[in-house]
Order: structure tokens, then sequence, then C-alpha cells
């Protein structure tokens, strides 16, 4: 797909077909795309763990289900479960992989990547980030009090996922696969799969074929593009072209909005086909 269909394409799937299985390649090129998401601070944070519904029990899944995850999380045949691992961020791997950038011309003198400037001004820059004293705990509600970070470490590691996250998604959609990212019962998980406690959780995303319509009702709703997007201050909105704006609905980026006038109908229609309350 073109990656403008792609993205005008996408959409937060909550009807799974259950029955049907995720091939095992298309898996594999998510995770191969988010390997190749850009790293932060050339931290290597992102560890990624494939969930098979069907390898757990009812019991089990009904213990990962959240307030806010619930028929989607019985639907999805595949999760896959984000995290970053905080001690990714360590002195000697950091200068390793800066090293290795240096050595292969990606990191460049002309920007002012030398070994000498590293020891003396990026090493103890990044090692300052990682000592500060203003902490946050790698796991959150029940799991608090086991071992903390920097704020400042926390803050990267989870833009860190959320980047893989979005190719993660992206990968999904051009897979023909629908996902959506959603919560989890992250302390079951952590028992139930061995995470190491320097693990920090983020959103699961749910994974498989849609069971809804792929339009799913349509584009869902934003607030106003000028509200969101400036030029050259705050409160001067971003102009948005309509001649822009038309081609990319030529392009698919951008789709018919929510809703369907069908889609209540396919709603029930759907409630009633998985058995779920209407
Ligand atoms: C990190 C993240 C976590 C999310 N968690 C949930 C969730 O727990 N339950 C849910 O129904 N949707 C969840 N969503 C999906 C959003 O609700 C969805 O993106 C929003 O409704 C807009 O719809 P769209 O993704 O189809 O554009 C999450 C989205 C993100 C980015």
């Amino acid at each position: 797909m073109e990656v403008k269909s792609v993205i005008g394409t996408r959409r937060s799937i909550r009807f799974f077909e259950p029955w049907r299985e995720v091939e095992r390649e298309k898996i594999q090129a998510i995770l191969e795309a988010t390997y190749r998401a850009p790293r932060m601070l050339e931290t290597d944070f992102l560890r990624i763990v494939v969930m098979y519904r069907d390898r757990l029990s009812e019991e089990e899944l009904a213990t990962l289900q959240t307030p806010t995850t619930t028929a989607q999380l019985d639907m999805a045949p595949v999760v896959l479960i984000f995290y970053a691992e905080s001690e990714a961020f360590e002195a000697s791997k950091l200068e390793a992989n800066h090293q290795a950038l240096m050595d292969l011309g990606v990191l460049n003198p002309s920007h002012g990547w030398t070994k000498e400037r590293y020891a003396s001004s990026v090493g103890p820059y990044l090692q300052g980030l990682a000592d500060d004293a203003d902490r946050v705990p790698i796991s959150f509600g029940r799991d608090a009090g086991g071992p903390t970070v920097s704020r400042e470490v926390m803050r990267l590691a989870r833009t860190a996922i959320g980047v893989a996250q979005t190719f993660a998604l992206l990968a999904a959609v051009d897979e023909g696969l629908s996902a959506q990212l959603s919560a989890i019962n992250t302390t079951t998980v952590k028992a139930m799969m061995g995470i190491p406690d320097s693990w920090i959780p983020s959103s699961p995303m749910l994974l498989g074929y849609h069971g809804e319509s792929r339009a799913a009702g349509g584009q869902r709703p934003r607030e106003a593009f000028e509200e969101d997007f400036f030029e050259l201050r705050y409160g001067h909105p971003f102009y948005r072209e309509p001649a822009v704006v038309e081609h990319l609905r030529e392009c698919d980026m951008i789709q018919p909005g929510a809703p369907f006038p069908w889609r209540m109908t396919e709603v029930r229609a759907l409630a009633r086909k998985f058995g779920l309350p209407d």
C-alpha cells in the first residue's frame, strides 16, 4: 500500500475475527518494522513480547482486561506487548552505540561527533540524565515500590515505545491486518510472562483481521486542525490549504469521517454476530 493510504486506512479496530489466525510472517514483518524505528539517543530501549490469545486460558484472558480493554482482548488473536528496557540506558552501551555510528559516518565531526567530545560533553550529559535525582518507579499501581529510573529516562523510554508503536500500527495495516493500541493489566502480564523488573511497561497492540468493516464507520473525529498546528507562534494557526486537503483525499489519507449512516446498524449486527451485548 502507499504510505498515505496506510495512514488514512488505519483505525482503532475493536472487533476482530476471533477465529482467524495471523500469519507468523506478518507478525515478523511488524516486528521488523519496529526494529527500524528511530532510536532515542541511540538507546536500544525497545522490547516486544508476542502473546497468542489461544495459548491463554479463559481465566487468564479475563484477568488481563481493564476498564477500557474488554471484548477486543477476547477477540484479537495476537497481542504485541511493548516495553522499554530501562537498563539499555547505560553509559558503556550508549558510548558503544554512538561510537559505532561515528565509525559508519552517520554521526560526523561536521556535527561535533568526535571521540573526544563524546567523552567531555555527550557522555557526561547522558550520564546526568540517568543519574538525575528526580526518579519515578518503573511499574505503577500494585507493582510500585520496585526499581526506579530518572524521570527523564522514563520520558525517553516512553517516547521510544510510542515511535515503535506507530511503526507497528502502520506495518500492520500495510500487511492487510488491523490493530488497536489499548490497555492491559501489566501486573498480570509481568507475572505471566516473566517480564524483568527493569522493563518499563506500555500499551499493547491488539492485532488480527478486522471483524468490523475496515473503514469501521469512518475516520474518527479530531478537534479542529487550527487548534493543534501553528506557524511562527502559538495562536497563529498553520494555514490549511484546501488544494492540499483535496490531494490527500485523492491519495486516501483523508477518508470520509465518522459516522457512516449505517454505522449503528453495523455495530448492532456485529454485537449479535459475536455474542456481545448490544
Ligand atoms: C497509547 C494508546 C492507548 C489506547 N488505549 C485504548 C484503550 O485502552 N481502549 C480503547 O478502546 N482505545 C484505546 N486507544 C485507542 C483510541 O481510543 C483511539 O485512537 C481513538 O478513539 C481515535 O480513533 P482512531 O485510532 O481510530 O483514529 C488507545 C490509543 C493509544 C494511542
